[in-house]
């Protein structure tokens, strides 16, 4: 698809060739290039520049004039686990009324109640559910996304969801990964120890041979899965061909963190509970940290302390978390804000790490998460605005004008 946008106020985050990961005051640096255009070629950015430089245009192409608005590169949601069966409403009124995520978890809420509602429900109806939420977070300006699996719980179950991403991945207009997160929770039907097995003997190897994921999670912490059992997974995990991408440290100092970049994991996600141990952990290793603030948000955690990482020199990448108990919302727009607000980032660290980051810790920064030419040409149009701030301080409200996806209008 062929397309000339002009006339841009703020061309954001354009570089030469694919940029290095942002860490530290790195992190605050996002190119803007005013009164710009962009030009589009086969899906791909072929060029860019000042308007003044801007020749040849023709009436073959499809043009937009930008007048007064700005363009960034779509956000890269790393962590998600938008395929689910049902929505957990009723949780969030017990957790109103005072029990904590913990607590309802220990009721057999939380993910074994998605794992129950999941196990009962067809691929198909999974499948079409998260094909809308995809949708609806395109149109929030979500340009690539990670996929978990994780409220199946048993082989079938697992592998059934992982079938659904992989249906996914094939009608999806944006690049999609997806993660196998059997040790999501511990299944009351079967002993710690069966389900231990299961995974490491069944579920990896099935998983692999059919070619189902790209990475491997586990959810590291308090009252779910300990250092040991997460290290044994990801051994197996990395054998077997899936890279570790995990969560740890959301509920306690688990221990997560260390023993993620000591399986070289991708990314490790969460991070509610982090100190000075795990930032010196993290500084001597290429895992990047991963932080999803509308968890926090919606638990009522504490938050990830963003700022001592940025400034202690960390890369921070930023996610949604998308799932019915702790995230139920994909908005990346929201965790952008909540980002500035909560966790005192600055609108510009915090559009590198959703975009620029986020792409890195789905190994997607050749091609998304920033504008360079041959980078994939989605982008954000925001509606007219007076600077790029306006996205995170406009909490709430809808600043995006359209989403182009490959250079085609996502509609
Ligand atoms: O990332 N922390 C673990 N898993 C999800 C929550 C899953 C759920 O409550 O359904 C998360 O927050
Ligand atoms: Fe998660």
């Amino acid at each position: 698809m062929d397309l000339l946008v002009k006339n841009i106020k703020g061309l954001a985050g354009t570089y030469s060739g694919a940029p290095k990961k942002k860490a530290g005051k790195e992190l605050n640096d996002l190119p803007v290039l005013e009164d710009s255009f962009l030009r589009v070629k086969g899906g791909k950015i072929d060029s860019f520049g000042p308007m003044s430089s801007l020749s040849g245009e023709d009436d073959s192409t499809k043009t937009i004039d930008a007048f007064g608005r700005f363009v960034i590169p779509t956000y890269v949601d790393s962590h998600t686990h938008l395929i689910f069966s049902h929505w957990r409403e009723g949780e969030f009124r017990d957790r109103i009324q005072g029990l904590s995520y913990e607590e309802i978890a220990k009721k057999g809420g939380g993910i074994l109640n998605s794992a129950k509602r999941l196990q009962q429900t067809s691929e198909e109806e999974l499948f079409e559910s998260a094909l809308q939420r995809l949708h609806s977070i395109i149109r929030m300006g979500t340009g690539a996304v990670e996929i978990k699996s994780g409220y199946g719980l048993t082989v079938e179950d697992e592998i059934k969801m992982l079938r659904v991403a992989k249906r996914i991945k094939e009608v999806s207009p944006i690049p999609v990964k997806s993660t196998f997160l059997g040790a999501h929770a511990f299944p009351k039907e079967v002993s710690r120890e069966e389900y231990m097995r299961s995974i490491l003997d069944e579920m990896i190897p099935r998983i692999a041979e059919e070619g189902l994921a790209d990475y491997c999670d586990v959810f590291c912490d308090r009252g779910f899965f300990t250092k040991e059992e997460t290290r044994k997974i990801l051994v197996k995990g990395w054998k077997s061909g899936l890279k570790p991408k995990i969560h740890a440290n959301e509920l306690d100092f688990s221990g997560g963190i260390q023993v993620g970049v000591e399986q070289n994991a991708i990314s490790v996600d969460h991070l509610e509970c982090v100190g000075s141990e795990e930032i010196d952990v993290l500084l001597n290793s290429d895992t990047i940290p991963t932080l999803l603030p509308s968890t926090a948000f919606f638990l009522g955690l504490e938050y990830p302390p963003a700022r001592k990482m940025i400034d202690s020199g960390l890369p921070v990448a930023l996610a949604s978390d998308y799932n019915p108990g702790s995230s139920p919302s994909g908005n990346m727009n929201f965790v952008v804000s909540l980002a500035c607000v909560q966790m005192k980032m600055l609108p510009e660290e915090a559009i590198n790490a959703s975009t620029v980051n986020a792409a890195y810790a789905l190994e997607m920064e050749k091609s998304m998460g920033s504008f360079f030419p041959g980078s994939d040409a989605s982008f954000i149009l925001t509606q007219p605005m007076g600077s790029i701030s306006e996205i995170p301080y406009s909490f709430g409200e809808n600043k995006i004008e359209s989403v182009y996806i490959n250079g085609k209008k996502f509609e």
